[in-house]
């Protein structure tokens, strides 16, 4: 394997010392894309929130500040994104607004119509199987909750060479958008806009709100 497709993994799974560094990376390079992921949740101060894969936290601290009633919930398969997200959330964590586990995109561990919204920043790309995320996401949500989905577009990935198809997918705008309608989602509420992000850098923001369709199967 290439020493590019080994970053690649690091940033899909943060495993020993690349993995540590590379969180550090993420909570520096992803929080334009954190915060205005997080604006278009709209978030009120009662609301119970979950993102998916929290990498080093920065996302939850957002959340946690604006929620302050509410509840933030957070997984990520990583050990150590999930020892770097509890120690930038520690207060949070102790005083039980936050809860971060390690678990699955495939497998998220709450019941059934438990969330308000849910946020996932640059974990797209390793959905390795999107309807199974989409079934879970549509699984959780309440029926007037909302999403907000965050990918640097095609053009970007093709210029970073950790971020290779070996290890990322890639998608185009319209592909975001299909995600949401084959997960049921209503189409007259899913809006996908591309967004400049810095010189060289851009990114889809993908969100859902609203009523979507009785859970039934996802179609694949
Ligand atoms: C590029 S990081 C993004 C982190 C964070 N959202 C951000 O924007 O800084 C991707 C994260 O997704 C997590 N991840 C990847 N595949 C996963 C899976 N199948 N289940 C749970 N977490 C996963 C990784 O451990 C990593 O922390």
């Amino acid at each position: 394997m290439s020493l590019w497709n080994e970053i690649g993994n690091r940033w899909h799974h943060p495993r020993g010392l690349v993995g540590r560094l590379a969180g550090h990376a993420m909570a520096i390079m992803g929080e334009k894309a954190n915060r205005l992921a997080v604006d278009a949740l709209h978030i009120g101060v009662r609301d119970t929130i979950l993102e998916l894969g929290f990498g080093p936290g920065r996302a939850i601290e957002l959340l946690a500040s604006r929620a302050t009633e509410g509840l933030i919930y957070g997984i990520d398969q990583s050990e150590i994104m999930l020892e770097q997200a509890k120690r930038r959330n520690r207060l949070a964590v102790r005083t039980g607004r936050v809860f971060l586990y390690k678990a699955p995109f495939e497998a998220l561990p709450f019941p059934d119509e438990s969330i308000d919204k849910v946020l996932a920043v640059n974990v797209v790309c390793f959905w390795a199987d999107p309807m199974a995320v989409m079934g879970e996401i549509r699984r959780v949500l309440r029926p007037n909750g909302c999403v907000s989905i965050y990918a640097n577009d095609m053009a970007t990935k093709g210029n970073w060479r950790f971020a290779g198809r070996e290890t990322n997918q890639r998608f185009l705008a319209a592909e975001l958008t299909d995600l949401f309608l084959q997960g049921g989602f209503d189409k007259h509420r899913t809006f996908v806009r591309s967004i400049e992000m810095s010189g060289w850098t851009n990114g889809l923001l993908a969100t859902v709100s609203g009523p979507r369709k009785s859970i039934g199967p996802v179609h694949r």
